[in-house]
């Protein structure tokens, strides 16, 4: 059997903790295979080691039979290796093209040639049927296109190769068919591919093998025709899970969220949400269905106060905010698990113990006469830490930037559950998650219902949609296409709705 890739006991020590223990991976040259693991299990830090971004502490990694030295991406790209981040590295005020060639301009009389780089471009996106245009700017294209981007930085680069972190975790579910599809031709063509995900249907769909990690640890490989979704999840946290959401009939209380003819454009300027009424009551969980880019942004910047509305009013608890501050809405009762978790989350420079108290810092208990209190600091984290399970390295003290995406993640969550707000405003919040904890946040979730509070949930996943909203509003092409009870409906009648093909009420 010929390997593309051998990771031989690799351990990796980080302060505090050891992210890889003696863990060995193989990838059979022509076949994709999927690494399983908990959020902070060690998947990117062993994908990152293999692309020359760490030293191993200990263990060896042989291409191709041969045993290598990766010192950084460079030497990784000389050996015809490739990684699409968990979080894209591209330069948002760059061109596809511009992006793609970074740090390997091709010249021509001493001018960068971004004519002949693009051509190439253009041909490898027709070959693989990814519809990217070399000269859009990165701020202007969608995530899914985003991403394309990062596979063919990859593919121009000659890699072979091709470890994938956590791709479909910002895509939709077309995009994600599409990567799947991508993928499949990429194996087709001779490549091999590493494909870390959490989720078990598309590494039932596309992987061969499959090997998990559970802290840090090996705990083997299977095969994934013979696996079952319950044995790997068993396999990955140790235990029983349950992917069924269970959850009590809801009584809804008084209005706590309304909005009234609310017009808010997008960053291009026109109307992105068209005359939308919504209201959201105490005590229940109103999801918004609805393809990426129907309007979701534009409501959830609204609401939360991320950008101003052209017309419209929106009412917290009976009173105006429409105008009012970000700061202003938190104080009245608002919470916000953001969808981009970098960009409106978290200060990634910052301690996990400091980005816990990121709304209340200036006030008691955690500043008294202008002097931070540690000791209140401290115990709060180490709470919010045990209770969500929140792990690092380094606990409370941690930099943020050096937790998994997943612990990051459930640091926001944990941060905004926890003031249980009266209006809570979750968007994809299981985003990069783990089974294990996308079970706990979403019993969080409905505890938090069932404690009287109200919960607008915006995600792309039907499945999520469907298990823990009472009620469930489409939303399409800016505006409100149907309003049902979740136990109404399914996966179908939302799609068509979703998609426009079929009509629903525009009004309560
Ligand atoms: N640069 C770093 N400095 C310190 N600790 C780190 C660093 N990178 C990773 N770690 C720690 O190593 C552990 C493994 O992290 P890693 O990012 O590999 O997890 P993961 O399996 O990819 O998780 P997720 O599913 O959440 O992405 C984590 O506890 C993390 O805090
Ligand atoms: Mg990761």
């Amino acid at each position: 059997m010929t390997y593309a890739v051998e990771l031989l006991n690799i351990t990796k020590d980080f302060p505090g903790i050891r992210a890889n223990d003696n863990v060995t991976v193989r990838l059979k040259q022509g076949s994709i295979h999927a690494l399983l693991g908990e959020n902070g299990a060690g998947k990117s830090t062993l994908m990152s080691i293999l692309f020359g971004l760490y030293q191993p502490t200990s263990g060896t990694i042989k291409v191709n039979g041969k045993e290598v030295k990766i010192n950084d991406p460079n030497d990784a790209t000389q050996l015809g290796i490739g990684m699409v981040h968990q979080h894209f590295k591209l330069v948002e005020c760059f061109t596809v093209t511009e992006n793609i060639i970074l740090g390997m301009e091709p010249t021509k009389f001493g001018m960068v040639d971004i004519k002949s780089a693009a051509k190439k471009i253009e041909e490898f996106s027709k070959m693989y049927g990814l519809n990217v245009d070399p000269y859009a700017k990165i701020s202007d294209i969608t995530v899914g296109m985003q991403q394309r981007v990062e596979i063919l930085k990859m593919l121009y680069r000659n890699a072979n190769i091709l470890i994938f972190d956590e791709p479909t975790a910002v895509l939709t579910p077309q995009e994600i068919e599409d990567l799947m599809e991508i993928m499949q031709k990429l194996i087709k063509e001779g490549k091999s591919i590493l494909l870390i995900t959490h989720k078990l249907n598309e590494i039932k769909q596309v992987a061969d093998e499959c090997s998990v990690l559970r802290r840090g640890k090996y705990i083997g490989t299977v095969n994934v025709a013979e696996t079952s979704t319950q044995q790997m999840a068993e396999m990955m946290v140790g235990r029983e899970v349950n992917f069924k959401v269970e959850k009590g009939p809801h009584a809804p209380g008084e209005v706590v969220l309304e909005t009234r003819h609310l017009n808010v454009k997008n960053s291009k300027g026109v109307l992105g949400l068209k005359d939308f009424n919504l209201s959201v009551r105490a005590g229940e969980i109103v999801g918004i269905a609805g393809i990426d880019g129907n309007g979701q942004e534009e409501l959830v910047h609204a609401l939360s106060g991320l950008t101003s509305v052209e017309s419209g009013e929106i009412l917290l608890k009976g009173e105006n905010i429409t105008h009012t501050s970000i700061r202003d809405r938190f104080d009245k009762g608002m919470g916000h698990i953001p969808e981009d978790r970098h960009k409106h989350g978290l200060i990634l420079d910052f301690h996990l113990k400091e980005n816990f108290i990121i709304h209340e810092y200036d006030r008691k208990p955690y500043c008294k006469n202008m002097i931070m209190q540690q000791d209140v600091m401290d115990a709060y984290a180490d709470k919010l830490i045990e209770e969500f399970d929140v792990r690092s390295g380094e606990g409370k003290d941690s930099l943020t930037r050096s937790m998994s995406g997943g612990n990051q993640q459930k640091a926001i969550i944990a941060r905004e559950i926890e003031r249980s707000p009266d209006l809570l405003l979750v968007v994809q919040p299981t985003r990069g998650l783990d089974v294990g904890a996308i079970e706990y946040i979403h019993k969080r979730i409905i505890a938090e219902r069932d404690a009287g509070k109200a919960v607008l949930l915006v995600s792309f996943e039907l499945d999520e949609v469907l298990d823990l909203s009472d009620r469930i509003v489409v939303l399409f092409d800016g505006h409100k296409n149907g309003e049902m009870l979740a136990k109404d409906t399914d996966d179908k009648e939302l799609g068509l709705y979703m998609s426009g093909s079929k009509k629903g009420s525009e009004d309560e």
